[in-house]
């Protein structure tokens, strides 16, 4: 996700969706970004991304991590970004129009997608999903929550294809993942990878 997309990361401008704790704003900055943005909603995370930060003596100037809901925070703050990183989010929600429009409205020179999919599905479809709101991982409870759970969707690759091609993202690259996997057996908790039940997709604004 990182080693792959060094040459649009370096000296870029980096958003990075639901930043959890900080792991990949911190990759990006070592791969050469300029600079991070994360955007989390759990407090406790933001936290956790902040002191990782200050351990890892990371220039504060670099960074900063946003404690709000993504829908939120894209509607507030005023980002200035030339690449956004939406890793492991797209399967928490179900709010795709307006999660696409809002980064689109950013005019990012690229996006890069990683997410769990719905595996050998060809058609642009979407599995519902209940996510629930009490785990870390899941999505956090909003207006739209009920009862602990959230509504959420597992696309297929080609419906994370649609998506992007309907805001104006070309696809770049799906990421191989067999081939890296299959360079190196030993290497462990990348069976979703394997599986092809997870894909990375870099893909690049087509500006008018
Ligand atoms: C599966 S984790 C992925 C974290 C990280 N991006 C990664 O790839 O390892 C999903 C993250 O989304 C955050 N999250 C869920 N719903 C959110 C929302 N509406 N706004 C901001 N963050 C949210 C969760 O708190 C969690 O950190």
């Amino acid at each position: 996700m990182i080693a792959a997309n060094r040459d649009i990361l370096a000296g870029a401008r980096v958003l990075d969706i639901a930043s959890h704790d900080g792991r990949w704003s911190f990759a990006a900055l070592q791969a050469g970004a300029a600079r991070v943005t994360g955007i989390e909603a759990r407090k406790e995370l933001v936290k956790g991304a902040e002191d990782n930060f200050a351990h890892y003596d990371i220039d504060p100037t670099k960074y900063q991590f946003i404690c709000a809901d993504v829908f939120d925070a894209l509607t507030t703050e005023d980002l200035d970004v030339d690449v956004v990183m939406c890793l492991g989010f797209l399967y928490h929600t179900l709010r795709y129009n307006e999660l696409f429009a809002h980064i689109r409205a950013l005019r990012p020179r690229h996006l890069i997608i990683d997410t769990n999919v719905m595996p050998g599905q060809e058609e642009p479809v979407i599995r519902l999903v209940r996510d629930k709101t009490a785990k870390q991982q899941h999505a956090v409870a909003d207006a739209y929550s009920h009862n602990g759970r959230a509504l959420v969707g597992k696309p297929s690759t080609p419906a994370v294809q649609h998506m992007l091609e309907t805001y104006d993202f070309e696809v770049e690259d799906i990421y191989d993942w067999q081939s890296l996997i299959a360079q190196r057996p030993s290497v462990t908790g990348v069976a979703d990878y394997s599986k092809e039940k997870r894909v990375t997709v870099r893909s690049k604004l087509q500006v008018a």
